[in-house]
């Protein structure tokens, strides 16, 4: 296998070598690529440096996959070239997750609809990701009718020039914005761009992308993200409500069974999910799972999951390792 990583000196695309590397995917050779401003830079893998290239470069390589994490307008205009020269690509940025020609996939859900066809291949949002991964076994069971969902969302979420930011604002020095205002003791209510309807860009991708994943345009879903000062790892407070009544001990079983997800929830421990320990891991952690007393059918929960892992490289890996098993590469 030959693979590629656009975005190699990014937040994501760091973590996909991680993750690459933890995870023994079968590579013959890793071509690292990123901006021209990159070019030459050396990074580590497996112990040995490799040179960053172009990417016309990469192209020039014919690589078997590349991964994606260099952002939506990079995406739009150099994944159908990586697609014409017979490289997947699997993308992470927004470009091509509701272009109804490409699947939007989170292997655990949908891997089963990918085809050799699939040349070009969405990766979802980090907070629908988690979303998501913690919905679809209830909703196979009970059916969802609506969900409203209010995200606290890291700054490793907006790259490397947010991280920054933060840690510039701890230690009291100048330097770039990432956002309009400061994010150290904050919490912004403003996740990526306002659209007309006066949600974000981050909040419709929570509406659509979880619709299209789980099949079903009916779903319901209204969002709230917030950016709070956590380095690493979404929390989402989700209320969900079934057409279909549920026993709260058999949703905590149902979630239990699903690969992917771990249970956190003994309030006499005090054990619910937090970001900070969520940080470096690849699950979905589940808790504060309660049935909300104000209506029929509805469950509350806490979702927290690593954005840059799961969220991200993990989801990305996970679906090449998906492609090569299943000789759709
Ligand atoms: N952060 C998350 O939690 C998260 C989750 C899901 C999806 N994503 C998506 O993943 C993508 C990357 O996010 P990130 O957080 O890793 O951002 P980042 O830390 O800012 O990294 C951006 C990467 O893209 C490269 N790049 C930028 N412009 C390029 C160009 N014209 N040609 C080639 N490479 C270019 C950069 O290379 P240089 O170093 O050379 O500039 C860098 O490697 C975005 O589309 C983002 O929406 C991020």
């Amino acid at each position: 296998m030959k693979v590629a990583i656009v975005g190699a000196t990014g937040l994501v695309g760091n973590v996909m070598l991680k993750v690459l590397e933890e995870r023994n995917f079968p590579l013959d050779e890793l071509l690292l690529v990123a901006s021209e401003r990159s070019v030459g830079k050396k990074i580590k893998f497996k112990g040995k440096d490799i040179s960053v290239i172009s990417i016309p470069t990469a192209i020039e390589a014919k690589p078997d996959i590349a991964l994606f994490s260099a952002g939506g307008s990079t995406s739009l205009e150099w994944a159908p070239k990586f697609a014409e020269v017979g490289t997947t690509v699997i993308d992470n940025s927004s470009a091509w997750r509701m272009d109804s020609s490409k699947k939007l996939i989170v292997p655990e859900i949908n891997a089963n609809e990918l085809t050799k066809s699939d040349k070009i291949i969405a990766n979802p949002n980090c907070s629908t990701i988690q979303m998501v991964m913690a919905l679809a076994p209830l909703h196979n069971k009970y059916k969802i009718k609506r969900i409203v969902v209010s995200t606290y969302q890291s700054v490793s979420g907006t790259g490397v020039k947010a991280v920054e930011q933060m840690e510039n604002e701890i230690l009291g020095k100048k330097g770039d914005m990432a956002y309009p205002y400061p994010i150290h003791k904050n919490a912004i209510p403003h996740c990526d761009i306002f659209e007309d309807n006066g949600y974000t860009k981050e909040e419709m991708k929570l509406v659509n992308e979880t619709q299209k994943i789980l099949s079903d345009r009916t779903i319901a879903v209204t969002a709230t993200a917030v950016r709070i000062p956590t380095a690493g790892g979404h929390s989402e407070a989700i209320n969900v409500e079934f057409e279909n009544a549920f026993d709260i001990t058999e949703v905590r079983q149902l979630l239990s069974n699903t690969d992917g997800i771990t249970i956190q929830d003994n309030l006499e421990t005090n054990s619910y999910p937090m970001p900070m320990y969520a940080h470096g891991k690849d699950d979905v952690f589940v808790g504060r799972i309660r049935r909300d007393g104000s209506q029929p059918n509805t469950l509350n929960m806490w979702v927290v999951s690593d954005n840059l892992r799961k969220g991200a490289a993990t989801n990305t890996v996970q679906i090449a390792e998906f492609l090569i098993g299943n000789a759709l590469v």
